[in-house]
């Protein structure tokens, strides 16, 4: 689960991560109530969870509570990247003297955790990654230790900080690492960490992600996830119905029965689309092994609700469900669904009972629906399909 900024603000605060004061408000009058509880310079700052904010007018300066307010009337209801401002943070002002950059998150590939660190912070970190490379510190932290002060001070120094500012860094590297580890995140981001006029170091900006398999142990995430506006309502759909499935960003809906049958699906459907205007998979769903009309409408029913399908992709191997039965629930589950039913289908069946399952589907001769033998060849046609 990703957090809005201010929740991560909060969780920094809790931790001692030095933070300034923000407040939350829906409306330009809370907007401005805040900003005059505030006093003084305060900054407006749009409540989504995307990046690059800044640059799309999303955070804005305010003078005096009704410059707040004029700024809380633009932001308000912007969109940011396909995302509508419906909370803005007020943070007090901070006078900045440089910005830069922190992160810890988990390093999948190398099964460890990495610290990201750059004296050069404020710009988009993807952009300094690629263009100046040496300028962003890479750091490996053993799970095991994780960042203790000798960790801290390797990472300020791999960054570049001068000795003084070392001092300063060191002890907010610790405490975000204690936010890491406290809350089970995967990520904790700074961007811009800053150093004040006054010579204090201070997270201006912060991204969490936290590890959703470890809810469990944190009663407090449930309150943020209500907070951040639940889950994405087809996730929802899905959970409800028991169904494993993960949206992706691609046009062609898959669902096979299995795991393992799903993941080599998304890997021919991705090699299909090369060849077809570059589509790619838009989900993994699984749907287990019994594959029921019922179990089958609900996996078509939340695929079928996502705008950016534009195909679908049946690939069910026939085990202890046989393909007559997976059959059945294809068609049991179309006549359910009627008109909401839009999108072409292409299945291919195959294992236990296929050439009763295909005559089934060939009686019910549906003009969404097609038939075709091999993974290879469906892949190839959904991907078709949904270029077209
Ligand atoms: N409280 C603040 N006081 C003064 N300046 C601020 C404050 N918050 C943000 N800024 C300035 O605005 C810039 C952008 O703010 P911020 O990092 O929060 O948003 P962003 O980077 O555009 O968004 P995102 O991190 O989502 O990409 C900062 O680099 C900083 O210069
Ligand atoms: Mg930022």
């Amino acid at each position: 689960m990703d957090l809005f900024e201010y929740q991560a603000r909060d969780l920094f605060e809790a931790h001692g991560v030095p933070v300034l004061k923000g407040i939350v408000a829906d409306t330009p009058e809370d907007v401005k109530a805040a900003a005059e509880q505030l006093g003084g310079v305060t900054v407006v700052k749009a409540q989504v969870k995307t990046g690059g904010r800044g640059k799309a007018g999303g955070v804005k300066v305010a003078k005096t509570a009704d410059d707040a307010f004029e700024a809380a009337k633009s932001i308000l209801g912007l969109d940011i990247k396909g995302h509508v401002v419906e909370r803005v943070m007020v943070a007090e002002g901070a006078d900045i003297k440089e910005e830069y950059y922190f992160s810890v998150l988990l390093d999948r590939a190398n099964r460890n955790y990495l610290a990201m660190c750059s004296v050069e912070g404020g710009m988009e970190i993807e952009q300094l990654a690629v263009e100046r490379p040496e300028a962003l510190a890479r750091v490996a932290v053993d799970p095991i230790v994780g960042i203790d002060e000798a960790k801290a001070r390797e990472i300020a120094e791999a960054a570049g900080f001068s000795a003084e500012l070392v001092e300063k860094v060191v002890p907010v590297f610790q405490k975000l690492y204690d936010v890491y580890v406290g809350e089970d995140a995967t990520l904790v981001e700074v961007n811009p960490l800053v150093l004040t006029g006054e010579g204090n170091v201070i997270a201006l900006d912060g991204k969490v992600t936290l590890d959703d398999n470890a809810e469990f142990r944190h009663e407090a995430h449930e309150a943020l996830r209500v907070a951040a506006g639940g889950l994405d309502p087809l996730e929802e759909k899905a959970k409800e119905n028991d169904l494993n499935y993960v949206k992706l960003d691609g046009q062609v809906g898959i669902i096979g029965n299995g795991a393992g049958l799903v993941m080599s699906t998304l890997d021919v459907v991705a090699g299909a689309g090369e060849r077809h205007g570059g589509v790619k998979p838009a989900n993994f769903l699984d749907i287990g092994g019994g594959a029921s009309a019922e179990v089958m409408a609900a996996g078509l029913d939340v695929i079928l609700g996502d705008e950016q399908v534009r195909s679908v992709f049946v690939n069910v191997f026939g085990g202890i469900t046989a393909c007559d039965a997976v059959a059945n629930g294809i068609v049991g589950a179309l006549k359910q669904l009627g008109d909401s039913a839009s999108k072409p289908l292409v299945v291919r069946l195959d294992g236990n009972n296929v050439d009763e399952g295909r005559a089934i589907l060939a009686d019910f001769n549906h003009p969404l629906v097609t038939v075709v033998a091999t993974m290879d060849e469906a892949a190839d046609k959904a991907a078709e399909l949904a270029n077209a």
